[in-house]
């Protein structure tokens, strides 16, 4: 059963902690926080602070997904603040070994990314240092876009890169998933789904996460 992550960057921020109750109590597994700089993508969010606000109203595993050009800078703050995961994407870290390591030296699950454009190849050399794969299926930047067609065949050639080398990396899956684009990359092997707006923009929260996981098992 794919791990359910909903991303909060579309959720009422004057509310965010009721809306976080709504999340778990219909069952998402994880949190997925969209860390953005308006530099490495046109548009802000919010850092550590809010993320250790987060972490106090909440169990479930905090997966940050960093959006920030020198990312290397702010990874032992996203670690205090209590994340779980740490995504990195290619194009905001030239030297992804260190980056990756430093992550696990930290004690947090690292795991790597790129951008739609960028061919997967990049990421192949760290395949053997991380926990989990991230595939952008939209432009990082907003929430609420249009899945790009290429993200199947990604998850696709992870899920056989993963077997022939005898690792463990879960394949997520980021950018306009909905309950139809859900079950299209399900079917090509991945294994976390991030869910903004299809979530968000129900007025129903703790129901559209139930009912995405209804739509996954049928
Ligand atoms: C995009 C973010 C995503 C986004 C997903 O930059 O990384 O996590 O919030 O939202 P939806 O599901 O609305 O595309
Ligand atoms: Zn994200």
């Amino acid at each position: 059963m794919a791990i359910i992550a909903p991303s909060v960057l579309n959720a009422d921020f004057s509310r965010l902690a009721e809306q976080i109750t709504a999340l778990e109590s219909g069952g998402a597994d994880w949190i997925h926080l969209d860390i953005m700089d308006g530099h490495f993508v046109p548009n802000m969010t919010f850092g550590p602070m809010i993320v250790a606000a987060i972490r106090r109203i909440t169990a479930l595993p905090l997966d940050v997904h960093l959006m920030i050009s020198n990312a290397d800078a702010y990874i032992s703050a996203f670690q205090e603040a209590g994340a779980d995961l740490i995504t990195v994407h290619v194009e905001a870290c030239p030297h992804l070994w260190r980056t990756l390591e430093n992550i696990r030296t930290l004690g947090v699950r690292p795991g790597v990314t790129l951008n739609p454009a960028t061919p997967l190849l990049m990421i192949e050399p760290v395949l053997s240092l991380v926990e989990m794969v991230l595939v952008m299926s939209v432009e990082p930047g907003f929430g609420g876009q249009r899945y790009l067609p290429g993200a199947g065949e990604r998850i696709a050639q992870l899920k056989r890169w993963r077997a022939e080398r005898s690792l463990e990396y879960l394949i997520e899956v980021d950018g306009g998933i909905d309950e139809t684009s859900a079950s299209g990359v399900v079917s090509a092997g991945a294994d976390v789904l991030v869910i903004g707006q299809a979530i968000f923009r129900q007025n129903d929260i703790a129901g559209a996460v139930r009912q995405l996981r209804m739509s996954l098992q049928a």
